[in-house]
């Protein structure tokens, strides 16, 4: 037997991913780009083993067994497989041989260390890990971001730390769809998240059946995807490069109303934003007003959780008009504020 264990953190994206232009290679209708939190935070911890002992393919989350049956494990499990063969060396270095591993299944174990299916990237955490502890099993080399992508789009943005972007690509075969660090995590070591845990219920509907109905009804996507998220990229880059916290945070809280714009406009309109999520995005922009400037950026994925972005020396001044707002409240010995538990994150 042969096993690998890696840990991969949640990525919160500031331009978002939303629709695919093909749904089985998972090729997005636009480019985004998120940051990737710090190892010790939000993350999944996976390990995969190969054994000739082992009958058929298996995986557990959160201690659950889970089906391998959806198309998005067996697309990353081909895929890694179908590389390894690629560079078959047989009995080579310790451990088992390639050619062994090839032949015998594999079992998948991973763990969240937050809300599943939340609107919190758990999936873009766990497919992350999932292709990298795959990647290292299978001795696999390169650009490993392309297989991420095939298991939950978000997923290749994971796989770097910084801020990493995701390019949509040109090519029909998805080559060019791949993620790219920005700038690595030690760039902007002052810009701190927050994470406002409004629900850790699971969300109403996810994001893939999401996206596809908006990309059949909503024209606000299309037009987004085509005339503005080009133009919010370059810009959002070269803030991000200058350290430009005013111009970041505008972009970061004007792309997430526009994905939730976007989701309102599909047909059925989706709605992943509660009402607390409408008094947090409130409360920030008469912070900032009091301010005089812009002192943090909310965005929210699908899902009610807010996170927050702002630096280092405002933590403590919106921690507490946080507090201020909504009480602290004790639920089964965790301290929540109303509804919310408040995570403070290093990025
Ligand atoms: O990768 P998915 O299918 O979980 O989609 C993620 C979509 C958003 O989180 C809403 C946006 C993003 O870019 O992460």
């Amino acid at each position: 037997m042969d096993a690998v264990t890696c840990t991969a953190p949640v990525n919160i994206a500031v331009i978002k991913y939303w629709g695919k232009r093909d749904e089985a290679l998972i090729l997005p209708i636009n480019s985004s780009l998120s940051a990737t939190l710090s190892q010790e935070q939000l993350c999944a911890k996976t390990t995969v083993a190969v054994s000739g002992q082992f009958t058929r393919d298996r995986m557990w989350l959160n201690g659950k067994e889970e089906s391998l049956e959806n198309p998005r494990y067996q697309n990353v499990l081909r895929e890694i497989r179908r590389r390894a063969r690629k560079r078959k060396i047989a009995g080579e270095g310790k451990g088992t041989s390639l050619s062994d591993a090839l032949s015998w299944h594999v079992h998948i174990c991973s763990v969240n260390n937050f809300p599943t299916a939340a609107g919190l990237a758990s999936s873009a955490a766990g497919f992350s890990c999932l292709v990298y502890s795959l990647a290292k099993l299978f001795r696999i080399e390169g650009d490993i971001s392309e297989i991420a992508r095939q298991g939950s789009g978000s997923a290749c943005r994971s796989l770097y730390g910084g801020f990493v972007s995701w390019n949509m690509g040109e090519k029909d075969d998805g080559t060019d769809s791949v993620a790219e660090q920005l700038v690595t995590e030690n760039h902007w070591p002052e810009l701190q998240i927050l994470i406002l845990v409004v629900s850790d219920q699971k969300k109403h509907i996810g994001s893939s059946a999401g996206m596809g109905v908006s990309v059949k009804t909503s024209e606000l996507l299309r037009y987004r995807a085509e005339h503005i998220v080009p133009r919010r990229m370059k810009e959002i880059e070269t803030a991000i490069q200058n350290k430009d916290f005013q111009t970041f945070a505008k972009i970061t809280m004007q792309d997430s109303n526009q994905l939730h714009a976007s989701c309102l406009d599909t047909y059925p309109p989706i709605i992943y934003l509660n009402d607390t999520s409408k008094q947090i995005m409130h409360l920030v922009h008469k912070y900032n007003d009091f301010c005089g400037e812009i002192k943090v950026a909310y965005t929210f994925d699908a899902g009610p959780n807010a996170c927050l972005y702002l630096l280092e020396e405002d933590v403590a001044g919106v921690l507490a008009m946080v507090n201020h707002c909504f009480p602290p409240i004790e639920q089964n010995g965790d301290q929540y504020i109303r509804g919310l538990q408040v995570e403070e994150l290093p990025i």
